[in-house]
């Protein structure tokens, strides 16, 4: 006979099953010991009676006296309906138990450093961390990663249908400047030369269409050496999408349309404030509200309102006054509007972008645009930003090199799966909804990441530290 889910012993009433799980607590009657069993899905009833006339120490009842919590078992035995007065309307498995006929221990624990039956927010976060795998089997958290699994399965089916081809990029990389540090790996066969861990796929996305995929996306794990806070991570995850010939229209229509949806299927308790989503201008957003990010809820005590906005008609450059340089407001690589090209060698602050930004309540939700696709205007673009000739041509050679081969007019857009999954899931922050999240000054303290490296290792890439 097969494992059953407990979700599934629901349907298995005056039958025998075999489940597997954890003892999630643990109640001594006296004449009778009631354990609830939990698996991934669910919590059952398990109901543990001393058989009449049989001698004390070996039965099941008396195995059953030794369980403790978190010990991992195997329980076979019959589903019944339990009596009406002890029906618990909380649970699915509510109306049913398990008496137990067959028991065996997997595993036992030791006792938890915490507790798993709440919802953890009163448990000091680095000791969460720190024994993460148990603050997994806390209820909030995975049905926070189950949650973002759905999302991401959504999206890759919605993608899927409409054309679009996933596609892996290197890790290992050359940096790609997206305004943060890179992470930077040594080389040991090129003593002295190092990788970058990848900002974004920004440029492999942008050679994709030059390879004519035409609809690329990716689940994509970004990295970004910046100083975390409860909406960023040192490593964290975008949907990362490029189209070739598109619109800045059916960019927008098509994420938009993917979020419509993403809401009402996955989180259908959650309202949109507004559909079709606004695009609001950001000179207006930002004389309006002093910010490029607004929140738009109506009502912000509201958990369940979704405000979605895009933010248009960006500025291509703000002025760098320190480094007296036009910095891009999105990226090097976003076009400027047609009819402002002229100005790019006249009044650079002029210049407007096709930059899109989506918002979501008061959070950076996702960011892309249109990109340049011919090489006299990126180099323009380079040169703007105070990019030396030698300097574009190590840093982006390959980029100006590849637009000579026939670029197609291409654009895009990354959105924050961590930021997305925190929101529908009602988190204060996205560490909750990452299964292995960094700390805020970027150690993993399961792991204990970074840690030091053996001599040895330091001697193979070359590498020698100054005091
Ligand atoms: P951008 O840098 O705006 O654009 O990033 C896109 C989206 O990714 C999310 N995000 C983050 N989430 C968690 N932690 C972080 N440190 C973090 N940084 C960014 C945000 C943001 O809107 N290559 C371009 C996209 C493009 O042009 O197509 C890019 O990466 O939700």
């Amino acid at each position: 006979m097969e494992r059953t889910s407990i979700e599934e012993t629901i349907k298995n009433i005056g039958k025998k099953v075999r489940v597997c799980g954890w003892v999630h607590s643990r109640r001594d009657h006296g004449k009778i010991i009631f354990i609830d069993l939990r698996d991934r899905s669910g919590l059952l009833q398990v109901v543990f009676q001393p058989e009449a006339g049989h001698p004390r120490g070996d039965t099941l009842y008396d195995l059953a006296q030794d369980i403790r919590s978190e010990w991992v078992i195997f329980v076979e035995g019959t589903i019944s309906k339990r009596p009406d007065k002890l029906i618990n309307p909380k649970l699915v498995t509510g109306k049913i138990e398990l008496k137990a006929e067959n028991l065996e221990i997997f595993n036992k624990a030791e006792t938890p450093p915490f507790a798993i039956d709440t919802d953890g927010y009163e448990i000091g976060e680095d000791r969460r961390l720190e024994y993460r795998y148990l603050d997994i089997r806390r209820k909030r958290i995975k049905d926070n990663l189950i949650l973002r699994h759905k999302v991401i399965h959504f999206i890759r089916n919605f993608l899927t249908d409409r054309g679009f081809i996933e596609i892996e990029t290197p890790i290992l990389t050359k940096s790609t400047p997206e305004g943060a540090r890179d992470y930077v790996v040594p080389s040991r066969t090129h003593q002295g030369d190092f990788y970058a861990l990848p900002q974004s796929p920004q440029q492999y996305k942008q050679l994709l269409m030059v390879a004519g995929m035409e609809k690329y996306f990716q689940i994509a794990r970004c990295f970004r050496d910046e100083d975390t806070r409860g909406d960023r991570q040192p490593e964290f995850t975008q949907l990362d999408l490029e189209m070739s010939f598109p619109t800045q229209d059916e960019i927008l229509s098509l994420i938009e349309e993917l979020y419509i949806k993403i809401v009402k299927t996955l989180t259908p308790e959650k309202h949109i404030s507004e559909i079709p989503f606004p695009r609001l201008g950001y000179n207006k957003v930002m004389e309006k509200y002093k910010t490029d990010k607004p929140d738009l809820r109506k009502d912000k005590k509201d958990k369940n309102e979704l405000a979605f906005a895009w933010i248009i008609d960006w500025p291509l450059f703000e002025w760098n006054k320190d480094e007296k340089r036009w910095d891009p407001m999105h990226h090097v690589f976003t076009a400027p509007k047609d009819e402002d090209i002229p100005l790019l060698d006249k009044d650079p602050s002029k210049v407007h972008s096709w930059q899109h930004d989506l918002v979501l309540n008061g959070n950076e939700a996702g960011g892309g645009s249109i990109r340049i696709h011919k090489s006299e205007i990126q180099e323009k673009v380079f040169k703007l930003v105070g990019l030396k000739e030698e300097e574009i041509k190590t840093k982006f050679g390959h980029l100006l090199h590849a637009f000579g081969f026939g670029a197609p007019p291409h654009g895009g857009i990354a959105s924050g799966i961590d930021r997305l999954v925190m929101i529908l899931a009602n988190e204060p922050n996205i560490r909750e909804v990452i299964a292995f999240p960094k700390t805020g000054d970027g150690r993993d303290l399961m792991m204990n990441a970074p840690s030091k490296v053996d001599n040895k290792q330091l001697k193979d890439l070359g590498l020698k530290f100054g005091k």
